[in-house]
């Protein structure tokens, strides 16, 4: 998908389909919705009127335009209420707007920059909202589906119109970034997407190295002798009940060499399969467990779309993947594991697998000089019960960082709430080891975070439960069946944010 900026004016641009606007309660449109009002003898004033639109947020109206302006047609998308009215309304009404063009055979169109100039949106921000929208809001995920026909056609060019010359360069930045975060997500949402047979722990280090030389990174993949050696008990413990080897994937992107001070830690919990190991889940809902990756996937995307940006830090993207499965040599409920810190863990059930794997993976990233460290993974089912699909739980040791990683998500339309990391540590203690993996019946989520804290001394830490917000089941605005590509929006807002305060 492509979308460029083409300064014009929208009555007089020819293309199969222009996407204007409407707030909720307007009677006499204005701006290039008046435009195109007047063009057409007032045509959209007496749809209005007639109540036929109203412009309800996500109401659609087609109008075609039989050559009296150039525009072939003229979609009306309702912005809704304008006191709601914020970045990520153009992100979902774009994309909304495109699928309801696509559902039409329509593979090419333009928009005007919805909101540019109101309530504090700019015209970069708006181009930029406009470009993820279209392109996460038309994602497919194909790869493996034979059938090729007209009903598969993707839009592929989306103009955005502008008539004032002066916005024309921030435009065009805010579409160029638009379509870096686009790429970032969607690379996420097809690694995770991916069934379970394919993406394993190599492919994903293949695909980590690919990106790193296309892009500029520096990539280094650990295999199982290289942890040994490091002493990875935890993460070698999960890995060792399956026969699909185990990479520990580092991604380095340098923004800031000269302060290695300025730097981010980005951890992903990178499972490619749980099934629960011998503590084995039920038959139902198994295959779900090909996205326990997502974590992984979403700091490789977001390392993808700081390779293009380039902001002023220092980020370290760290990938534990292996599979947890319940082969011969699987790790069994009683064993104690120790790990590259010195820490024991005793493993009451397989299952909890996680956090095993990121806490070597947490030890790694302090031994490689990372003092500020995030992990995103899809840690516990818990968090779903508690936050449900649409927002990810946070907790953390450094309420300044995790204060930063909420406003990212907020500001990115990726919401997320922060739970207590409440002393809970009687809960993982053990009696013959450091800790144990599981805490007890209540408070799941908490308990899996504080063995990660366990982990954290010395560093600020941020932690992302992510369990419920990386797939979704129902198409809404730029979200689509499927993987959701989140939080690599909020991991990039929070690095670049890091970035201007240092
Ligand atoms: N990967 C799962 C958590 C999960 C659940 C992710 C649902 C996505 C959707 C994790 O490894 C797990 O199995 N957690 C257990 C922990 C328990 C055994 C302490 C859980 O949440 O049930
Ligand atoms: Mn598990
Ligand atoms: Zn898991």
């Amino acid at each position: 998908m492509r979308v460029t900026v083409i300064h014009g004016e929208v009555t007089q641009v020819s293309t199969p389909a222009l996407i204007i606007d409407l707030f909720e309660g307007v009677t006499h449109p204005e701006g290039a919705t008046g435009a195109v009002d007047q063009a057409l003898d007032n045509a959209i004033s007496q749809l209005i009127a007639e109540g036929e639109t109203k412009g309800k947020r996500g109401e659609m109206t087609l109008v075609h335009t039989f050559g009296r302006i150039a525009p072939f047609r003229v979609l009306m998308a309702g912005l809704g209420k304008e006191s709601s009215f914020n970045v990520n309304t153009i992100r979902e009404v774009t994309a909304e707007a495109c699928r309801f063009l696509r559902r039409r055979g329509i593979t090419s169109a333009a928009t005007i920059a919805h909101g540019a100039g109101i309530g504090g949106i700019s015209p970069k921000d708006s181009a930029q909202a406009i470009a993820e929208g279209a392109s996460l809001g038309l994602y497919r995920f194909t790869e493996y589906q034979s059938r090729d026909d007209d009903a598969r056609d993707n839009m592929d060019e989306l103009s955005i119109i502008e008539m004032d010359g002066s916005k024309l360069h921030e435009l065009e930045e805010g579409a160029r970034q638009g379509s870096w975060m686009a790429e970032g997500v969607s690379l996420t949402r097809d690694m995770v997407n991916s069934p379970p047979n394919v993406m394993t722990p190599k492919r994903m280090a293949e695909i980590a190295m690919e990106m790193a030389s296309v892009k500029g990174l520096e990539c280094t993949v650990l295999d199982r002798l290289d942890m040994q050696e490091l002493g990875m008990g935890s993460f070698l413990g999960v890995a060792q009940g399956s026969v699909e080897p185990p990479k520990l994937i580092t991604m380095q992107y340098r923004g800031d060499p000269e302060h290695p001070d300025n730097n981010l830690g980005l951890l992903g919990k990178g499972i490619t399969f749980d099934s629960g190991g011998l503590s084995l889940k039920t038959a139902t809902g198994m295959e779900d467990m090909k996205r326990d990756m997502a974590g992984g996937a979403s700091v490789m995307g977001a390392m993808n779309i700081l390779a293009h940006q380039q902001p002023k830090i220092n980020v370290t993207g760290i990938i534990g993947a292996t599979e947890n499965m319940p082969g011969g040599g699987a790790q069994r409920p009683g064993d104690i594991v120790r790990t590259m810190g010195g820490k024991t863990i005793e493993i009451l059930n397989t299952d909890a697998e996680g956090r095993l794997v990121l806490a070597d993976v947490m030890c790694y990233a302090k031994h490689l000089g990372v003092t500020r460290m995030v992990d995103i993974a899809t840690l516990t089912g818990a968090v779903v019960v508690a936050l449900g699909n649409r927002i990810t739980g946070v907790m953390g040791n450094d309420q300044p960082l995790v204060d930063q990683l909420l406003s990212a998500g907020q500001h990115m339309g990726e919401p997320s709430w922060q739970l207590p990391l409440h002393d809970y540590k009687d809960m993982i203690r053990s009696n013959v080891a450091d800790m144990k993996n599981t805490g007890g019946r209540g408070a799941g989520s908490i308990t899996a975070a504080c063995i990660l804290a366990e982990f954290a001394e010395g560093v600020a830490w941020a932690h992302m439960d992510v369990a419920g917000t990386t797939y979704t089941d129902r198409e809404k605005g730029y979200m689509v069946k499927g993987a959701t590509g989140v939080p690599v929006r909020t991991l990039v807002e929070l690095s670049n944010s890091l970035a201007r305060q240092a």
